[in-house]
């Protein structure tokens, strides 16, 4: 039977981070893989998680299962966090599952099973997974125009004309902050025309929101994502916990469903709870425990929320440092763009021949599509990158 497999292209971060840690240089860069890590390049256990963690180890009687859904009480406290009361709580269903692609995947599913023929647009570029996954599951595809290579902002006409394409029932995945890999946004006036022209098509939104609190705030991040869920009568949400608690092997996130009403909302319940049951069953708790445990003790919360806030300005300052040393090197404002990206990502913009100059050249490590993760770098290596940068000729 094995013998009828074919292989699989590597993937290409996979790849990149075995060069990297093959690489003997000592000044290399990692700004490839999508973890934060700190100004000593350490990916750092957020100090609440560990607090909840040792209150869990201390409490916890059983490891029963919980519900297929997940612990009801982290499905209330995500919903509170990233929609607030954007939607009554009466239209919102949700399962808890592993990660943020776990609900990606399972809000794939569902529009599989719902829509079947739906098509699902997604950004040019958008994170390698979505196009993967939806590929894996055989379903349509569309690519709409996102990135204008030359302001390094989002390509707003491009994006909406190619959304004139889409017909009644398709459904468009948009990033609800942070676009990953380009780091541009949509402001709010421009969702609000997205959401105007979507409402116009008959589509329906899946918002993907897998770093809330890395780009202008926790709330400032969520509220495209509420406009989304308030403004439609159905809307998935695939949210991560990854990032901003830090949880990145715990597996936590979850998919919510806002629904037309109460008995929609009790349709879609039973199906995801369904879903999850012929996935994986029941789906990881401990990550889940530890943010629930977080977000409903206030001073938990509190502890959270400052250590977040110290982390999204320790990146901004970084954007900002960068985008000043290469204005200094090059007497231009032509990196201005990575001062206005938000979150761990900038597409720098250029091609992959140069991407692979500045690894041979500087040991400096981004992906293909000169995406870099702007939390690879520290007050030190920023000039090295910027100088490289101009060095390249980029
Ligand atoms: C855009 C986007 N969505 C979803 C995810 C899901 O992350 P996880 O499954 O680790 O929670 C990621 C992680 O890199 C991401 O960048």
């Amino acid at each position: 039977m094995l013998e009828n497999l074919t292989a699989l292209p590597a993937d290409k971060i996979l790849a990149l981070m075995a060069k990297y840690k093959e690489d003997p240089r000592t000044d290399k860069v990692d700004l490839g893989v999508g973890v934060y890590k700190d100004a000593s390049g350490n990916t750092p256990v957020m100090r609440a998680v560990k607090e909840a963690e040792r209150r869990i180890l201390a409490d916890q009687t059983s490891k029963a299962y919980t519900g297929l859904a997940g612990d009801p009480a982290f499905g209330t406290a995500m919903r509170e966090l990233v929609l607030a009361d954007s939607v009554p709580a009466e239209r919102v269903a949700a399962v808890a599952t592993p990660g943020g692609t776990g609900a990606i995947r399972q809000a794939l599913e569902l529009i599989k099973m719902a829509a079947p023929d739906a098509t699902v647009w997604l950004s040019n570029p958008t994170w390698p997974n979505h196009p993967s996954i939806i590929k894996y599951l055989g379903m349509k595809m569309a690519e709409y125009r996102y990135f204008d290579e030359e302001t390094r902002g989002v390509d707003f006409d491009g994006l909406m004309a190619d959304l004139d394409g889409i017909a009644a029932g398709d459904v468009v995945l948009l990033h609800g902050c942070c676009h990953n890999p380009t780091g541009a946004n949509l402001t709010l006036d421009q969702m609000d025309q997205v959401i105007a022209k979507l409402q116009a098509k008959g589509a329906v939104p899946l918002v993907d929101i897998a770093y809330q609190g890395f780009g202008d705030g926790l709330d400032a991040d969520a509220v495209a994502t509420r406009r989304i869920a308030s403004s439609f009568d159905n809307v998935l949400i695939a949210a991560s916990c990854s990032k901003n608690f830090g949880v990145y092997r715990e597996r936590t996130g979850i998919l919510m469903a806002v629904a037309k009403d109460a008995d929609q909302k009790a349709l879609a319940q039973q199906t995801l709870a369904y879903l999850n049951r012929q996935n994986y069953s029941f789906p990881p708790d401990h990550g889940a425990r530890v943010v629930t445990t977080i977000l409903t003790d206030p001073e938990l919360r509190a502890d959270w929320e400052a250590e977040l806030e110290e982390t999204r300005n320790g990146m901004l300052a970084l954007r900002q440092q960068l985008a000043d040393e290469l204005k200094r090197l090059t007497n231009s404002d032509r990196f201005n763009f990575l001062a206005d990206h938000r979150g761990m990502f900038s597409r720098l913009g250029t091609s992959p021949e140069k991407v692979e100059q500045l690894r041979a050249e500087h040991g400096i490590y981004m992906v293909g599509d000169s995406r870099m993760n702007i939390a690879g770098l520290n007050a030190k290596t920023v000039p090295i990158l910027a100088k490289a940068i101009v060095d390249a000729g980029i």
